[in-house]
C-alpha cells in the first residue's frame, strides 16, 4: 500500500479492500492512478490468499470521471497513439470478484469503472451519471456498453429470454436518457434500474461490501472464478453457446476437490472445508 500515491490496498482476511485515493480531486482517474490501480490488481489476482476484492472511494465520490485537467490538452493524435483508456479495461481481467462501494458521485470514468466491477453498492447518497456530453464528449470506457448489459444482468433464475428482450428496451432508454443528457440518477433509481445491487446507509456501505466479499471468500476460489466467468460470457455469447459453456463449467467443478468436499458435507450435515483446489 505505501508504494501507492493515489489509492490504498488493505487486506481485511481473505478480502482485499482497495480505495481510490485523490479525495481533493473527487478521485478523478487521472492515468497514473489507473497505472497503481491496475498494478494493485496484478497482485491481488496473483496472491492466493485473496477471494475477493472491494474497490471504494471516497464519502464525497467514488470517482468523479478521467481527469478532465490532464484531457483538456490531449489531441486526437495523441489519444489514438497511446490508445488512450485501453489499459482502463484491464481490471475487467480480474478473475476474482470486484464488488465497487459507490458512495458519493460516480460519474463518467467513474461510473464506467463500477460497472466493470462484478456487484455494484450504492450508499444513499451515491449519484450515478454519464455527464461527457457537458464537456463536448462522450463515454469512453463501457459508459454506452456497458448500462445496458448490466441492466439485465439482474436475470439470473428467470425466463432468460423474455428478461433480456424487456430489460434491454428498458436499459436503452434509461442509457439513451442518462449520455444524452447528462442528468445523474440517485442511489435508488440505480437500484430500481438494476445497476445497483443493493443500496445501504452510506457509513455502513464499506462494511456491508466487506461482508459480502467475506462470504464470497469463504467458497472456493476456483469454483467463484469458474461461476464469475460463467455470468460474463451470458454478455458475450448466444443463449445455446453460454448454456453449452456454463454445463461445461458445471462439470469441470466436478473434476475439484472443493466439490466434493461441498457435496460430503452436505450429506454428512457439517460445514465444508473448502481449500482452493
Ligand atoms: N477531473 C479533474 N478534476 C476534477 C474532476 C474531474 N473529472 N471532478 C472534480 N474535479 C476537481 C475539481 O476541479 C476541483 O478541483 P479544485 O479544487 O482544484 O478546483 C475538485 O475536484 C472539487 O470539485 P468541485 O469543486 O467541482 O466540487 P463540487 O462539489 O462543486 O462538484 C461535481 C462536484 C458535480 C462532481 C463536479 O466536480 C463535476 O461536475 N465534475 C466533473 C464530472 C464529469 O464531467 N465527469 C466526466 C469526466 S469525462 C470522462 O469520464 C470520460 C470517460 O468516459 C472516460
Amino acid at each position: 500500500s505505501l508504494k501507492y500515491e493515489n489509492i490504498t490496498v488493505e487486506n481485511r482476511g481473505k478480502v482485499a479492500l482497495v480505495t481510490l485515493n485523490r479525495p481533493k480531486q473527487l478521485n478523478a482517474l487521472c492515468s497514473p492512478l489507473f497505472k497503481e490501480l491496475n498494478d494493485a490488481m496484478e497482485n491481488i489476482q496473483a496472491d492466493s490468499k485473496i477471494g475477493a476484492i472491494v474497490l471504494t472511494g471516497s464519502q464525497k465520490a467514488f470517482a468523479a470521471g478521467a481527469d478532465i485537467k490532464e484531457m483538456s490538452t490531449q489531441t486526437f493524435i495523441d489519444n489514438y497513439k497511446s490508445n488512450f483508456i485501453a489499459d482502463w479495461t484491464k481490471i475487467t481481467t480480474v478473475r476474482k470478484p470486484i464488488i465497487a462501494a459507490v458512495n458519493g458521485f460516480a460519474l463518467g470514468g467513474g461510473c464506467e469503472l463500477a460497472m466493470m466491477c462484478d456487484i455494484i453498492y450504492a450508499g444513499e447518497e451515491a449519484k450515478f451519471g454519464q455527464p461527457e456530453i457537458k464537456l463536448g464528449t462522450i463515454p469512453g470506457a463501457g459508459g454506452t456498453q456497458r448500462f445496458t448489459n448490466h441492466i439485465f444482468s439482474n436475470t439470473e433464475n428467470r425466463n432468460f429470454v423474455f428478461l433480456k428482450r424487456l430489460t434491454h428496451a428498458v436499459g436503452k432508454s434509461k442509457a439513451m436518457e442518462m449520455v444524452l443528457t447528462g442528468s445523474l440518477i440517485s442511489a435508488q433509481e440505480a437500484l430500481s434500474s438494476g445497476l445497483v445491487a443493493k443500496v445501504f446507509p452510506s457509513d455502513k456501505l464499506v462494511e456491508e461490501a466487506v461482508k459480502t466479499a467475506e462470504i464470497i471468500s469463504s467458497y472456493s476460489n476456483p469454483i467463484v472464478m469458474m461461476c464469475k466467468e460463467a455470468v460474463n460470457k451470458a454478455f458475450e455469447l448466444s443463449l445455446n453457446e453460454g448454456l453449452h459453456l456454463e454445463r461445461r463449467l458445471f462439470h469441470a467443478t466436478f473434476a475439484t476437490a472443493d466439490r466434493k468436499e461441498g457435496m460430503s458435507a452436505f450429506v454428512e450435515k457439517r460445514k465444508a472445508k473448502f481449500e482452493d483446489k
